[in-house]
This record gives structure tokens, C-alpha cells and sequence, in this order.
């Protein structure tokens, strides 16, 4: 049997990730494929209460602390989930992965991106993604999708200028992986953002399907 394919969906808040990716599966799955959906920070039980911790905004952290818990939390999704979802043949979609790492802690908080770039090679084991799409959008529109009267995170408080950094931290993956990473344009609706998705996945392995 052969390796599942890992794809992870990047983006900042707002950008509609979380709706397409179900609608992603079910594409995938009714072309015979088996899929698991699983979102970073998250994805097992250790890292779900990690990420409670994280995005609560009750404690002071530091954003390399900040790093460090997100790369606890990936280490533990990656052996406990992601490797032996792939191994199975399981395609495994992402909500966000490594390239967040880089936009939020990197250019976003302005920790070192060597330090980052090296957490992700000793401790992802080479899992990376076999595509990632990027939802562009920038804040300014994004932020008019943000919903009201929610209780807001550790990230959902930031303002403009750090968003705009994640964005351009963003810009940056994709010219340095732009074989990895493709743009899609999510200033338009479900439809149209869904139907850009699977041009991308026709392209890209359609003679996987059964
Ligand atoms: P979510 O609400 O979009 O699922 O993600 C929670 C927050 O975690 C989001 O604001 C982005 C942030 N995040 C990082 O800062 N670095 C990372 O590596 C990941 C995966 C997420």
C-alpha cells in the first residue's frame, strides 16, 4: 500500500480554513480515498490541552515558550497521529502545520527563524506536507469576518501590524517552497474557494484515485 499524502491548509484568521476542509474530505473520500481531518495546535489529547493553554490568555509567555509548547504539541500530533495515519495510506488533512510556525512566532513575534527552522528539522522528522494551500487574504477583510461577541484568544487580540507581519511571513514560505505551496484566493465565496482547491488536487494527484 501506498503512503498517504499529507496536505495542510495555511492561512491568518478569518480566511474560512476549518468549513473548506470538510468539504475537502468529502471530495477526497468520495474518490475512494480514506482521510483524516486533524488541526495544529491540537490533534491528540496531550495537545488539545496544550492548546487551551496556549490560546488562553491568562498567563504571560514568552514567544519562544510560545514555540516551544507549539513544537511539543506538533512533536506529539506527528508520532502519534500523522506518521501512522500516512503509513496506513490515510491522506491527513492539516488545519495549519509548520508554515504557521514561521508566520506567527517567526515574523509575527519576531523569534530567530534559524531557531525555528531547526525545531522543524529535528523534531518533524521529515513529515512534510505534500501540498499546502495558502488562503490569501489580507486583514483588512479578514477581520470583517471575525465573529462578534467571541470570546477572543491569546492571537485573535493582536492588531493589524502583527497580522500584516504573519502575512508577509506567509509570502515568504511560499517563495521559499513554492513547489510545496499554492495561493488560492479566498476573497470569494465557499463555491468558488472549494472549486480552486480541487483544480489544485486534480493537478496535483489525480492518478491516485481509485
Ligand atoms: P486556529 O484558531 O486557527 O486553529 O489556531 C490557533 C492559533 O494558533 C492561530 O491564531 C495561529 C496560532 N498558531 C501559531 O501561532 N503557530 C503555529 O505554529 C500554529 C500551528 C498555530
Amino acid at each position: 500500500m501506498s503512503d498517504g499524502k499529507l496536505i495542510s491548509f495555511e492561512g491568518i484568521e478569518g480566511v474560512g480554513k476549518s468549513t473548506t476542509i470538510n468539504s475537502i474530505r468529502e471530495y477526497l473520500e468520495a474518490r475512494g480515498i480514506e482521510v483524516y481531518c486533524t488541526r495544529e495546535p491540537g490533534g491528540t489529547k496531550f495537545g488539545e490541552s496544550l492548546r487551551d493553554i496556549l490560546l488562553n490568555k491568562k498567563s504571560v509567555i514568552t514567544s519562544e515558550a510560545e514555540l516551544l509548547i507549539i513544537f511539543s504539541i506538533r512533536n506529539q500530533h506527528i508520532s502519534e497521529i500523522i506518521k501512522p495515519k500516512l503509513s496506513q495510506g490515510t491522506w491527513v488533512l492539516c488545519d495549519r502545520y509548520i508554515d504557521a510556525s514561521i508566520a506567527y512566532q517567526g515574523f509575527g513575534k519576531g523569534v530567530d527563524l534559524k531557531k525555528i527552522k531547526s525545531l522543524i528539522e529535528l523534531f518533524t522528522y521529515n513529515v512534510m506536507p505534500d501540498l499546502t494551500v495558502f488562503f490569501d487574504l489580507k486583514y483588512e477583510i479578514a477581520k470583517k469576518r471575525f465573529p462578534k461577541n467571541k470570546n477572543k484568544d491569546r492571537f485573535e487580540i493582536l492588531d493589524s501590524e502583527f497580522f500584516n507581519k504573519v502575512y508577509d511571513g506567509y509570502m515568504y514560505q511560499i517563495k521559499e517552497h513554492d513547489n510545496r505551496i499554492s495561493i488560492i484566493n479566498a476573497n470569494a465565496d465557499k463555491k468558488n474557494v472549494f472549486n480552486q482547491i480541487t483544480l489544485l488536487l486534480d493537478k496535483k494527484f489525480s492518478f491516485l484515485y481509485k
